[in-house]
């Protein structure tokens, strides 16, 4: 039996919403069918928004999205997506499948789209092949709420109201697709552009995401942290990001499909993901070293599955199917940014629709949530709680010598009304998990629960949507302080527990 330990009465951070947060890129069809499918389509929309798609993910509460990439960001000029869509200039998304972008999602669509979801915005601003001019008059255009040449075109486009931008980032992966920069430069950069990105609302002043690095390049973050703090008047970041993906295999090159694998692949997939730990505590030590208040977030602004696409689609695409394995892979990754709220203030799974380990997939009207999707939906009870102590026990499991995992991972909040939320995972593929959950001096009064669960490699598709989906978690038995329930093999849990 695994003691699960729980102080209710210990509270270790804020659990920001923003870490259920989401990407969506100019990639496949990520944008273009999966979100907007234009007002003159044949799917529902509401404004160009497909109306299937919106109100799955407002089911899970969206908090963010981040747009408009990636690397897509750092060759986007969001003049070319304003004003008449007829008239809007056409380009080439040299970085995914070459195809023509026409630019008919710009900044009022993308805008449209978080006022739907009811989401904060993250914009992500062009170093890599723009200018400073460049950035610093979108910011305009968007955020400020007065007469000037900017705010007078977001008016001529018939938007009257400025937005507000809630988070800002100056480049993206500029270490690679966004310049190819070395940490110094790219340093001096980000000084110099951030410095443009102007504070045209005081009340809703725009947090500055500075482009942090690769996995554990850790000599980035130590460069480019050297470079910002130096000399500096004032703090010129509010968050570094941080982009890690899980690629099976941990090869590049060997990636292999996101539905045929087998039992040393899942525990080895899942060992790689759980390397998230280790790099937010070492990139989080030398933030430390700089900023020890920890009033700089960590923004881990990509993560997620990275597979080999399904067979027959475009490579430039990235579109893959999502299993099981991608449930666990969302639950271990939430529940470690859970754990540790008091550096992450924000993630974002990559990406949305259609795109690497995404939540929803569509193919023309039809829809299915993806068991990621139902990994989130179990989480979000977590937004805006109270992250409280607790620790799990575990046991070692796997396949090789060096791929052994802890079988379970958790997290445990308590929200506004005093209630505790319990997320939980046990990545064994055969053993169900007896636990026995301990309250620190505190009687239950109940608890329901949820559970996903399936074989490793089960899935939804569009012939059967709902091969994978949560149900209700009845075998849970309550005295005292203590709870017992066993958590099935291969499942993400959520208990809700009063006290
Ligand atoms: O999410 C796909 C790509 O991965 C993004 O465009 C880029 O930032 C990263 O390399």
């Amino acid at each position: 039996m695994a003691k699960l330990f729980v102080n209710p009465n210990v509270k270790k951070g804020h659990i920001n919403p923003e870490l259920q947060g989401h990407f969506s890129e100019h990639l496949g069809r990520c944008i273009y069918e999966g979100l907007f499918v234009g007002e003159n389509s044949d799917i529902p929309n509401v404004n160009g928004m497909r109306t299937d798609v919106v109100e799955a993910l407002k089911e899970i509460k969206v908090p963010v999205l981040r747009w408009p990439g990636g690397c897509f960001a750092d060759e986007y000029h969001w003049k070319d997506g304003i004003g008449p869509k007829e008239s809007r200039k056409k380009m080439i998304n040299t970085h995914w499948g070459g195809v023509v972008e026409d630019n008919s999602f710009g900044t009022h669509e993308f805008m449209e789209l978080c006022r739907q979801l009811g989401c904060k915005a993250y914009v992500n601003g062009n170093v890599g092949s723009g200018t400073v001019q460049e950035m610093s008059e979108w910011v305009e255009y968007m955020t400020f709420d007065g007469v000037s040449p900017m705010a007078d075109l977001r008016k001529a486009n018939g938007h009257e109201e400025p937005w507000t931008v809630n988070y800002f980032g100056v480049g993206n992966e500029n270490w690679g697709c966004g310049g190819n920069m070395r940490p110094q430069y790219y340093g001096d950069l980000y000084r110099r552009f951030q410095t443009y990105v102007r504070n045209y609302n005081h009340d809703k002043p725009i947090y500055k995401i500075a482009c942090g690095p690769n996995a554990d390049d850790y000599n980035w973050t130590s460069k480019l942290l050297e470079t910002l703090f130096d000399h500096s008047a004032g703090s010129l970041l509010n968050g570094l990001s941080l982009h890690y993906y899980t690629v099976p295999n941990g090869v590049w090159q060997e990636k292999g499909s996101a539905t045929e694998f087998d039992e040393k692949s899942w525990y080895k997939t899942l060992k790689i993901t759980l390397k998230m730990e280790e790099l937010i505590k070492r990139h989080g030590a030398i933030m430390d070293q700089y900023d020890p208040e920890k009033n700089i977030g960590m923004i881990i602004d990509e993560w997620g599955v990275w597979t080999d696409v399904e067979p027959g689609t475009n490579p430039g695409f990235l579109y893959q199917q999502n299993t099981m394995r991608d449930a666990l892979v969302a639950g271990i990754n939430l529940n470690i940014f859970n754990k540790n709220c008091d550096r992450v203030k924000m993630a974002n799974i990559a990406q949305m629709v259609n795109v690497l380990q995404s939540v929803i997939l569509t193919d023309g009207e039809k829809m299915v949530k993806t068991p990621t999707w139902h990994a989130f939906n179990l989480f979000k009870y977590h937004q805006d709680n109270e992250l409280v102590e607790s620790s799990i026990e575990t046991r070692q499991i796997g396949l090789e010598a060096d791929c052994m995992i802890p079988d379970l991972s958790e997290s445990v909040s308590v929200d506004k009304d005093g209630k505790l939320h319990v997320t939980l995972t046990n990545a064994s593929l055969t053993d169900a998990s007896d636990i026995e959950m301990i309250l620190a001096e505190t009687p239950v009064k109940s608890v329901k629960g949820s559970v996903l669960t399936g074989k490793m490699n089960a899935h939804n598709t569009f012939d059967a949507p709902d091969t994978v989906g949560c149900e209700a978690f009845e075998a849970i038995k309550t005295e005292g302080n203590k709870v017992k329930f066993t958590a099935p093999a291969c499942s993400v849990l959520h208990l809700e527990v009063e006290i």
